[in-house]
């Protein structure tokens, strides 16, 4: 296992000068018309489109490398393993963990955080201790926590919201008590945007003695993410929103947890050993990868880690911000739009509404221009509750979207106003 300690490799960009422009011919599907249009494809929260190195790689590893890992001595068993652990190296550089031991495969981020959920509840949690969520968790950071507290006698707390769709940090102060065991905290919110500033919420939790899980799925294709720097305990992520594969999440946790936790699934590879009497569990980090892994989409996940890490999370993050800010001004001269929230950090993300068209209507219209948007309730009923109404439409930002595809929404919308007499 490898140990690493330096600023990774991830957040530096080795590509100079790359543009979203110049971008959107790595990815095939962004080539091909949709009901006879360009497509303009602003639906990124939900999943992001694949670069050919991605399609290339998965395809390369069923024609020449397709076997099971860490069981076979043979030679095709030895190179899908090696591959299989290379996107596990990748991931901890990616990410900054201290070791490989820290990084867990899992089926995407739903998946990491019912592991913890279970996992360090058992290990952990005693009746009546207590689980801090915020008003603006997805429902995979909402509904593990309400099962484990069912079962397990334990209470949930929930962090309301400021008017400008922020975490209100005097009312978590409060609910931060000495029953805190763990606060479960979107780094940012796949509805509002919203960067929660999860780095000053580990070091309150940590002050109070509790743990902290970030909900990273909407972050990690984003921002550059350094778990060490964070100091978060867990971090959970999603490969198919980071231009990856479906099928594969990583969940990190630190060592000392990971080894104190029970295994969350039993089975095949996550053994040392089983008799009739006694079964003793593998090591770090198989103890929690029970079964055959998703082992092709691991391997093209790498592909799509060292894209990323060729134009530099760094450099993502500003390319996307100046995209975001130029989004923003364009919908805000929209008569009768709402954009729900008004965080001093927005990253992704932007919801809103126009005045008097349903939001699904809204989707469908711009869908007959060949543009890809969201709506409903994002998986987030209780924010998009407290947002006021049933539903909104959603515009959700990658790396290969351009000012054009900005523009094309913005006259998509004013044609909706238009056919629906608004
Ligand atoms: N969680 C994804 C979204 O917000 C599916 O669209």
């Amino acid at each position: 296992m490898t140990r690493i300690t330096s600023v990774p490799a991830a957040h530096r960009s080795t590509i100079r000068c790359w543009t979203p422009e110049s971008l959107r011919a790595e990815f095939p599907i962004l080539q091909r018309p949709v009901r006879g249009k360009t497509l303009h494809y602003l639906d990124n929260a939900a999943t992001t489109q694949k670069p050919r190195i991605v399609i290339e790689a998965l395809v390369r590893y069923y024609e020449e490398w397709n076997a099971n890992v860490h069981r076979g001595i043979h030679y095709l068993s030895e190179q899908a393993t090696q591959a299989f652990e290379q996107t596990r190296t990748t991931v901890q550089r990616f990410i900054n963990a201290c070791s490989s031991r820290e990084i867990i495969f899992t089926r995407g981020t739903t998946e990491s955080i019912n592991l913890v959920a279970w996992s360090f509840s058992r290990r952990f949690m005693q009746a009546n201790d207590e689980i801090i969520i915020t008003h603006l968790e997805h429902h995979s950071n909402i509904v593990p926590w309400q099962m484990v507290c069912e079962e397990r006698g334990l209470k949930l707390r929930v962090v309301p919201l400021t008017p400008e769709g922020e975490l209100d940090w005097e009312a978590f102060e409060r609910l931060l008590g000495p029953r805190t065991k763990l606060i479960a905290v979107a780094h940012v919110s796949n509805v509002l945007g919203t960067v929660n500033p999860v780095q000053k919420i580990a070091e309150l939790a940590h002050a109070a003695g509790a743990r902290v899980l970030v909900d990273g799925a909407q972050a990690a294709p984003h921002l550059p993410v350094n778990v060490q720097e964070l100091d978060c305990d867990f971090y959970a992520f999603s490969a198919h929103k980071m231009y990856g594969p479906t099928g594969v999440g990583v969940l990190y946790g630190k060592e000392e947890l990971l080894e104190a936790m029970p295994p969350y699934q039993g089975g095949g590879d996550m053994i040392a050993s089983v008799s009739f009497e006694k079964t003793t569990y593998n090591v770090l980090p198989y103890k929690f990868e029970a079964g055959t892994p998703n082992i092709a989409d691991v391997v093209a996940f790498k592909a799509a880690l060292d894209f990323l890490n060729q134009l530099g999370m760094e450099e993502v993050a500003t390319q996307e911000k100046k995209l975001m800010e130029y989004s923003l001004q364009a919908l805000r001269e929209i008569p009768g739009l709402t954009i729900y929230g008004n965080p001093a950090w927005r990253c992704g993300a932007i919801a809103f509404n126009l005045d008097g068209i349903h939001p699904h209507d809204l989707g469908t219209v711009l869908d007959q221009q060949g543009i890809a948007i969201r709506t409903g309730h994002h998986c987030a009923q209780p924010l998009v509750e407290w947002l006021g109404v049933p539903a909104t439409a959603r515009v959700s930002l990658g790396i290969y979207n351009t000012v054009e595809d900005i523009d094309a929404l913005v006259a998509g919308l004013h044609q909706a106003r238009k056919f629906f007499r608004m």
